[in-house]
Parts: C-alpha cells; structure tokens; sequence
C-alpha cells in the first residue's frame, strides 16, 4: 500500500515536471518528494497518536528539504510540490489528489482568535480540492475552499473561495474566467497554456521552405542561362 502510493507520488513528478528525466533522479534530487516521504510517516505517527514524535520528524524533514509540512495536515494521493523551498503547509490543510504546488507557496491561517487556545484544532487553514495548481510565491489564506482544478498565480494571495475550474491571480487576488474550460481541466506545468504554435512543427516549416527554395534552384542552374539573356539576366540568375 505504502509503496504503491510512493510510485504513484514518483509517476506523478514524471508526469508535472518537464525538468523530471527518471524515477531514480526523483528519489534522490527531488526534495518536493522527500518531504512527501517524511509527511506521509510524520501523519501516521500523529494518527497513532505519537505527536510530538510526529512534530520532530516533521522538524527534521524540514531542516533537511525546507519545506515545512505539519503532520496533522491532510494530503491526498499524488501531490506534487516542486522547487519546494520555502513550502509552509499549516496543521488543518485538507489537499485533494493530484494536486501541484511550487516553491515558497504558504497554506496558512489568518486571523488567529485572541483566546488562542480555543484555536487548538480548529480548522485554520485552506483546503484546496483536486487538480488544484498554486503558482510560486502564493499564499492561500484561512480556512477557504479553492476548488476543484483552480490555478492560483504566482505569488498571489487568495482570502476567498476560489470557484472549481478559475483562475485566481494578483493581490488580493482576482478571479479571471478561463479562455478554454477544456484546457483548464488538463494538467499543465507551471498551470499555464501553451496556446502558441509548436516550435518543432515552426523548425520543420522553415526547413521544408528552404529545401524547396534550394530545389527550385538547382533546377534553374541545371537549366543553365539562355542563349537570349543578357548579362544583366545572368547576374540575377546567379
Ligand atoms: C496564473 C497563471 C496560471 C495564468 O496563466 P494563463 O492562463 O496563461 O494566463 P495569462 O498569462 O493569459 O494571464 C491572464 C491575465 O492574468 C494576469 N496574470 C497572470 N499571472 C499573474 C500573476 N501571477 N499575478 C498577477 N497577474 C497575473 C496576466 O497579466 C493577464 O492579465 P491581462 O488579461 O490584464 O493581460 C500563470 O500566470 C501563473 O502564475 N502560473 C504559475 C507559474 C509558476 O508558479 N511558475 C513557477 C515554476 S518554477
């Protein structure tokens, strides 16, 4: 079971990260993964009811990756964070699956009552629902809902539910309305489009307009200049 969902976690960093090359370089140079690792048994031990063991391993994990992620938090199958550095996830997170975060993103609390103690447990922090992306740099405030397949932007911050299937940029942030719904449900680095042409098929176009342009020229050459042309003629050809 536990290894099961460490492949998916490693399958799902092939499938986000452009820069990802294979599984191996995932366990060893990824410390979105390393931290993932030591959440996974931080949460368990604090489910055992181990919480302070729970909160130092946590601690250690956070000394060796810089991402800070509290073992009372809960985190679906299949996240992602990348970059990771500077990672802060508060205790009573809620993350769906698939869900993608980058460096420096914060899931906090706000607002914090002035009885503190009544605070203990009390759903502080967002939840952010499946497919969700959060550019660099955001922070995702309070105990709000981002919904299902919402990209937040880079280094936005987001007081307020954010509807399934929008984006949310700028500070505070804005909802905008997606150009293509479709395109909003599929999974795309750094959460943005790429709406321009495909610079492989641009590369092939170009080359296939200088082959003709060469072709068309041999065939002149072979032709060879007329009898009838004049010098000026054959120094265009040429
Ligand atoms: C939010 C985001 C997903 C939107 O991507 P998109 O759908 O391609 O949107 P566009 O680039 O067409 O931008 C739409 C509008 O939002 C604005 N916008 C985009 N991102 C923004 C941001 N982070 N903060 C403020 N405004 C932003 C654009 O300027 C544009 O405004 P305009 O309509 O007035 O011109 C993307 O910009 C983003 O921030 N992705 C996260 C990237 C990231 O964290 N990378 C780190 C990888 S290491």
């Amino acid at each position: 079971m536990a290894f099961k969902r460490i492949r998916e976690d490693i399958s799902a960093y092939m499938d986000r990260d452009p820069a990802a090359r294979s599984g191996f370089e995932i366990i060893l140079c990824y410390p979105g993964f390393h931290a993932l690792v030591g959440y996974r048994l931080s949460h368990w031990l604090w489910l055992k009811g181990f919480r302070l063991l729970a909160r130092f391993i946590a601690h250690v994990f956070k000394i060796i990756t810089a991402i800070e992620i509290h073992p009372g938090a809960t985190i679906g199958n299949r996240f992602v964070i990348d970059h990771g550095t500077g990672v802060v996830i508060g205790e009573t997170s809620e993350i769906g699956n698939d869900v993608t975060i980058y460096h420096a993103v914060t899931l906090g609390g706000v607002a914090p009552s002035v009885d503190s103690a009544s605070q203990v447990g009390a759903k502080r922090h967002p939840t952010l629902q499946d497919d969700v992306i959060v550019g660099s740099g955001a922070a995702v405030l309070g105990p709000i809902v981002i919904g299902t397949g919402a990209r937040v932007g880079a280094n936005s911050v987001v007081t307020k539910e954010v509807p399934p299937g929008v984006t949310a940029v700028g500070i505070p942030a804005k909802v905008l309305m997606p150009k293509d719904r479709e395109k909003a449900r599929e999974f795309q680095a750094y959460g943005t489009p790429t709406d321009g042409p495909d610079p492989v098929v641009q590369t092939i176009d170009a080359l296939r307009g200088q082959v003709k342009a060469l072709i068309s020229r041999i065939e002149q050459l072979e032709d060879g200049p007329k009898s009838d042309d004049t010098v000026e003629d054959r120094k265009e050809q040429a």
